[in-house]
């Protein structure tokens, strides 16, 4: 993307967000941090303090022969869809152990399709198929990281006991749930607009049958939108990260 077309969407996005004073002042300390070295953004996923003794980006796509690393501003993102406005940088979570987050919680792998709403470059769909789903599927809008993650699916070298792997481009407002028990999980992808479309469209399913339905929202910014879910209940609440679930009791 040319450096005009990415400004110009920059200016769009900030002025929407914050009105022109805002705007002002957000590009003063954008420059002001710039100028100290500092390259996150308020907007972007943070990797800070998960799980700080597991592999880190680089050992991780060495370590398995693949490309999940690296940062990318949702403004340099190959995103055709309006909804680009309210979408999180591309930062992938840090190497975190599956069994540990979803232990205990009585899950029947082999019957559970788990979902990464937002699956970047296919880091979490990659580490989620250490375990024994039906089906792991990832939903991105961005098409260039959709098809870096199917690369990544076909060339990853690490512990797979989940076959039926696929990406879907698309927008996370638009994907229609599969079938059965769901494990849906969230690594900060969007702000509050789109989380509150995604929670009531997954409420919907919840209320409509009786199928399970978990939702892990990794740094939880969003989580009052889930706290007050009514179709769901808090199941799990860590520091990073906080699990609601459809079944009650
Ligand atoms: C913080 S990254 C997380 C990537 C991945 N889930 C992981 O944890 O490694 C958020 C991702 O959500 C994607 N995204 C943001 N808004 C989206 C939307 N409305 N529909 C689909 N993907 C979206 C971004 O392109 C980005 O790749």
């Amino acid at each position: 993307m040319s450096r005009l077309r990415r400004l110009s969407r920059t200016v769009e996005r900030t002025l929407r967000k914050r009105g022109v004073v805002g705007t002002v002042v957000y590009a003063g300390t954008s420059i002001a941090d710039r100028v100290r070295g500092r390259t996150s953004r308020p907007d972007a996923g943070s990797t800070e303090a998960i799980d700080k003794d597991a592999v880190d980006d680089e050992e991780f796509d060495k370590k398995y022969g693949v490309d999940t690393g690296g940062q990318i501003a949702q403004t340099d993102l190959d995103v055709s869809e309006k909804t680009w406005i309210h979408g999180s940088a591309y930062v992938p979570t840090s190497p975190v152990d599956f069994t540990k987050v979803l232990d205990g919680l009585g899950i029947e792998f082999e019957q559970t399709t788990f979902i990464d709403l937002g699956s970047g470059k296919g880091r979490v769909l990659l580490m989620a198929a250490a375990l024994p789903w039906k089906r792991v599927v990832g939903v991105e809008f961005s098409p260039s990281l959709a098809d870096v993650s199917r690369k990544n699916i076909e060339r990853y070298t690490g512990p797979r006991k989940c076959a039926a792997m696929s990406v879907e481009t698309n927008d996370a407002t638009k994907y229609e749930l599969p079938e059965g028990p769901l494990v849906v999980f969230m690594y900060h992808p969007f702000d509050d607009t789109i989380m509150k479309r995604v929670e009531e469209h997954i409420s919907r399913a919840a209320r409509a049958s009786s199928r399970r339905i978990l939702v892990v929202y990794f740094k939880p910014v969003f989580r009052e939108i889930w706290d007050r879910a009514n179709a769901f209940e808090k199941r799990r609440e860590e520091t990073l990260y906080v699990i609601y679930d459809s079944r009650k009791g």
